[in-house]
Parts: structure tokens; C-alpha cells; sequence
């Protein structure tokens, strides 16, 4: 692992134009990057993470201009939306330009995000051009948000990982795809939906709308820890939890609100608090999942966080999780 300096981000980029494959720290996680013009390259992506080919992978620029580039007809709401969030935690999908079809899964229309983050930022000023990124791990499991998940998950399978600490957003970013005939939430994320809406200045049709398109991130169990997880309302969250004591099994219990939890710690329950802020839960839960996942217990239990606005990316991991 390399904290990146200007010599390793040299190194990174060369790395990159060699067609290997760099694990790079964005602002929401870790992504697997290839470069975006090398077929071969990004089927290498496909192969370490286990995969299937047909599911596409985002582009990764360092600045809107590559828009143009990448993809094809850009609406002007794309440029408002570009200007306005990036870099930031928002994936744009478009009709395919330029990139190729090893990086959109054989479909017409291509992921683009320029990422908030400097080493990320460094990288692709350095290397010039895109790169495909998908998260970091091996397919369906959690997304990693520091560089040590990435080496114990993927190992000798990435030629060089740079370490930008952990991830400040945690949760991957918001896609909004506007390659269709109405412009339709895929993956809820950092940026809310309402103001996404706002700045587009047109209706946006939430996740749950039955959509045509394919997206991986979208199937129901697409961030899964290994050991069971449930999500459970606040109040009924206790007895769950003596449930499972009295059957012999051991939990840890992620809650964020003490009073309406009230579980004590005992040999088989381990009690765990949980941020009671929505983007500093989003900045630890996958960290944490990580962490008790490895604990060998036999069930992971987590209070549901509340219905609003600013939990829906939160709420949405932690339901894909528990499929
Ligand atoms: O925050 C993120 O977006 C991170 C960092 C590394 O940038 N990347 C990430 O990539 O989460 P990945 O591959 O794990 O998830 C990207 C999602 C997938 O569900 C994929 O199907 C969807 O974006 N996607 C990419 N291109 C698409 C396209 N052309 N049409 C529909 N969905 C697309
Ligand atoms: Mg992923």
C-alpha cells in the first residue's frame, strides 16, 4: 500500500497506461480503476472482482470537460447538474459516446463521475484520461472505505493501492441517469433526490420505479456483510436481540438510539452505538459491517433508522445488506 506521494501517483498513473489495475480512494469508497480506453484492461476489472461482464462500470474523469467526450447528446441539464456537484458524490449516466463497450456492459449509455478527492483528483490529472472504476471488493459484497479493506478483500489481484485514508462520504454516490426518456434516480447517495430535482428543474422518478435499465447496485442483495443481517424498528429491536440470546446465538447490535434500545452487553450481545447523524452513520457503516462480519457471531442486528430525506441512502444500504 502506498501513501500516495507525487512520485507514487506518477508510478499510479503509469501503472494505469501499463493496463494494471489501481485501487483509488474517492470521497464515497474505494474504487478498482483500469483505464477507461482499454478493453483489456477493464476486463481485468471484471476478473478480480468476480463479476459478471455485463454489468457497467462508472468513468472516472477529472473534470466535466470529458463529458462531451465519453458520452454523446449530453442534455443541458447534465451540464447544470456537472457544474453545479462536481467533483462530488454524483454518478451521471448518458448516452455512450466514445467509451467502450467492455467498460458500459454492451450498453448504449455510460456512467461519469469526477470524484472529490485529492489523491483520486491527482490520479487522473496525472494519467490524462478515464478511468473505469467500479468499487473496490468482490461482487455483492460491501463496498470498502479504507485502503486495508481493499488489500485484505482483492490482495495480489490489484497491482498497486493508493491510500487516501478512510472515505469522508462512505456510501457510494447518488446515479442519476439521464440517458432515457425521464430522468430517473438508480442508486440513492449523498446528494439528495429533492435536490437534485431542484437544481434539474425537473421531475426525477425515485429508485422504486420499475426501470428497463440494468444496474448491479440495483439487485435486492448487492452490499451483503457474510453473516446475517436485520434490520429491525427501534422498539422491537430488544427482542430480537433476547431472542437470539436465549437460542445461544451471539449479535451485535448496531443502535443509535440508547433509551429506546436498551440492550446491556452480555457475553452473547454485544451492543454497538451507531451515529445518530445521518452522514456520519453513512461514513462508518460499511467500516463497521466489515468489522463484526469478521467476528464470526451469528447475527448482525441493526436499529432502523428513521423514514426521512436524509437517511434514504442509509436506509437503502442497510436493506440491501439484509436481503
Ligand atoms: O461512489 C461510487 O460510485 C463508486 C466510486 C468508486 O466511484 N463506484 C461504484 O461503482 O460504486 P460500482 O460499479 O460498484 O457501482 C456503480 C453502479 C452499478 O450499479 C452500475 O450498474 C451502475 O452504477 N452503472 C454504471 N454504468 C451504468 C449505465 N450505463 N447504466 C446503468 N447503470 C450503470
Ligand atoms: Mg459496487
Amino acid at each position: 500500500m502506498k501513501t500516495p506521494t507525487p512520485e507514487t501517483i506518477a508510478a499510479a498513473a503509469q501503472c494505469l497506461r501499463d493496463g494494471g489495475l489501481v485501487a483509488i480512494p474517492t470521497e464515497t469508497v474505494y474504487g478498482l480503476g483500469a483505464d477507461a480506453s482499454n478493453p483489456q484492461a477493464v476486463l481485468r476489472i471484471f476478473a478480480a472482482k468476480g463479476r459478471p461482464a455485463d454489468h457497467p462500470l462508472i468513468v472516472h474523469a477529472a473534470g466535466a470537460e470529458s463529458l462531451e467526450y465519453w458520452a454523446r447528446e449530453v442534455p443541458e441539464g447534465a451540464l447544470r447538474l456537472a457544474a453545479r456537484y462536481w467533483p462530488g458524490p454524483l454518478t451521471l449516466i448518458l448516452k455512450r459516446g466514445r467509451a467502450p463497450l467492455e467498460v458500459t456492459g454492451g450498453q448504449d449509455s455510460v456512467g461519469l463521475r469526477v470524484p472529490a478527492h485529492p489523491v483520486a483528483l491527482a490520479l487522473l490529472r496525472a494519467f490524462g484520461g478515464g478511468v473505469a472504476a467500479p468499487s473496490a471488493n468482490r461482487f455483492g459484497r460491501v463496498s470498502p472505505t479504507r485502503a486495508w479493506h481493499v488489500r485484505r478483500e482483492l490482495g495480489d489481484r490489484v497491482d498497486m493501492i493508493l491510500d487516501g485514508g478512510p472515505c469522508r462520504v462512505g456510501v457510494e454516490s447518488t446515479i442519476l441517469s439521464l440517458a432515457g426518456d425521464r430522468p430517473v434516480l438508480l442508486r440513492p447517495g449523498a446528494i439528495a433526490l429533492s435536490e437534485l430535482q431542484e437544481v434539474l428543474g425537473e421531475e426525477i422518478a425515485p429508485p422504486s420505479t420499475p426501470v428497463a435499465i440494468r444496474a448491479p447496485g440495483m439487485l435486492a442483495s448487492h452490499y451483503a456483510p457474510e453473516t446475517p443481517f436485520e434490520v429491525w424498528p427501534a422498539e422491537e429491536l430488544r427482542q430480537r436481540a433476547e431472542e437470539l440470546a436465549q437460542t445461544g446465538r451471539r449479535a451485535a447490535i448496531l443502535f443509535i438510539d440508547p433509551q429506546r434500545c436498551g440492550i446491556a452487553a452480555t457475553p452473547d450481545l454485544l451492543p454497538f452505538p451507531m451515529p445518530a447523524e445521518p452522514d456520519d452513520y453513512a461514513r462508518r457503516l460499511f467500516a463497521v459491517l466489515r468489522r463484526f462480519d469478521r467476528m464470526g457471531l451469528d447475527v448482525l442486528l441493526a436499529e432502523a433508522p428513521p423514514e426521512t430525506e436524509a437517511w434514504q441512502a442509509v436506509r437503502d444500504r442497510m436493506r440491501r445488506a439484509s436481503c
